[in-house]
């Protein structure tokens, strides 16, 4: 899969294997798409002899213009990652969690797999969609499909900066790549998608200031609203989860999409995490309330359309997954300390054997 030299990570934590690049850089255009894997035995052996293909397929539409920065990353829902690969599954795997508050309802929606691919011009993301979907297609039903693009200033939908508080380099690979918790896993990452749709009539009627209170920044300057005025039920206090004193950041890749035609008008949300529960707990601050009641106002100006939650395994897993591998075959467990159970093969020689598996995590 193509490396990405801004999201190459380079843990110390002695784990080695591919990720994708599941930290790439903000682009201009990108394409959500969410399918479901059809009933059946020969979809699972469509899409297990898809994954060791991606990588050489991604490569074909970027080498139409290198600049143009094309990545993509597969994810795995819960239940087609049993369907997929048998038992052994990464530890935090599940599937999303619906939240219901008063209102507000964080709904949970079908969705086995999920391609995010982004660059900077919507040709590649659109040839790379429709070349997968021609692997794909008669393995998968459609759930849900979004073109994204970046709005003015990278802002979204409701005229706000978004992404700013990302974590870049160092910090954004630790955010969101496995590592030793779950060594055979590792450089794997969660993601959390939920489509949102505003109810821009209602958001722009508000004051600009009113605005900012629900966000926690500035509009026009992008500025962080000081302590003394910000509400603790704002967008960017609710979002913030301390444990031990340390912040915990998660990498958001936001995207304007709509119809105007249709009144349609929203936010994909789309979050990666090296743990699913901080994104879990972000929504239950937003959705519930911290403390209870003291909600996300932004929620009272858009709703929650879809919700799934993903596995990004690394590039090293896909390329060692076979077309028959039965379904209970496991990657080789790894101890935390790097060393592969003798029972278990590797599945590939060299792709996943105890040796890949110390070093560094890396894209490359
Ligand atoms: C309607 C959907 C959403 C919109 C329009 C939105 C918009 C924004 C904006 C404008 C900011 C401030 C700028 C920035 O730091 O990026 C922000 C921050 C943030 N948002 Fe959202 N967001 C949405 C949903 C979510 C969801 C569902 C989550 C997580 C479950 C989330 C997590 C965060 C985080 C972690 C921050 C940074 C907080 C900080 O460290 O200051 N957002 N969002």
């Amino acid at each position: 899969m193509t490396p990405d030299p801004k999201s190459t990570p380079n843990r110390t934590d002695g784990l080695h294997a591919l990720a994708q690049p599941v930290s790439a850089a903000l682009t201009r255009a990108a394409i959500f798409l969410v399918v479901t894997l059809k009933p059946g035995s020969e979809s699972p052996k469509t899409l297990r002899s898809f994954c060791g293909d991606l990588g050489s397929l991604i490569r074909a539409v970027e080498a139409r213009d290198f600049e143009a920065a094309l990545s993509c990353i597969m994810g795995f829902g819960s239940e087609a990652w049993d369907r997929l690969f048998g038992p052994s599954r990464p530890a935090m795997l599940h599937p999303f969690r619906e939240i219901r508050a008063g209102e507000r309802h964080a709904v949970s929606t079908p969705g086995d797999l999920l391609f995010h691919i982004r660059a900077k011009r919507m040709d590649l993301c659109f040839e790379l969609a429709t070349q997968i979907m021609a692997r794909i297609g008669n393995a998968v039903a459609p759930a849900d499909e979004v073109h994204g693009f970046r709005f003015f200033d990278d802002r979204d939908l409701i005229g706000f900066v978004d992404g700013t508080e990302n974590p870049r380099g160092g910090a954004a690979i630790d955010a969101v790549l496995v590592g030793e918790e779950d060594a055979a896993f590792a450089g794997g990452s969660y993601v959390i998608v939920q489509k949102y749709l505003h109810d821009l009539a209602g958001w722009e009627a508000l004051s600009t200031e009113a605005q900012e209170r629900i966000i926690g920044r500035k509009k026009l300057s992008d500025i962080e609203l000081d302590d003394s005025v910000k509400p603790t039920s704002a967008h960017n206090a609710l979002t913030t989860i301390v444990e031990d004193g340390k912040e915990i950041k998660i990498v958001r890749d936001n995207m304007p999409f709509g119809r105007p035609t249709q009144g349609e008008f929203g936010t994909y949300f789309i979050g990666y995490s090296r743990s699913p529960g901080t994104i879990e707990l972000m929504l239950q601050n937003m959705f519930v309330g911290r403390p209870p009641g003291n909600y996300d106002r932004l929620l009272d100006f858009s709703r929650a359309v879809t919700g799934n939650l993903f596995f990004v395994p690394s590039v090293t897993f896909l390329e060692s997954v076979s077309e028959d591998q039965p379904a209970d075959s496991a990657l080789p467990s790894v101890s935390p300390a790097g060393e592969s159970s003798p029972s278990i093969p590797s599945r590939r020689e060299g792709s996943l054997g105890i040796g890949s598996l110390k070093g560094d995590i890396s894209n490359e």
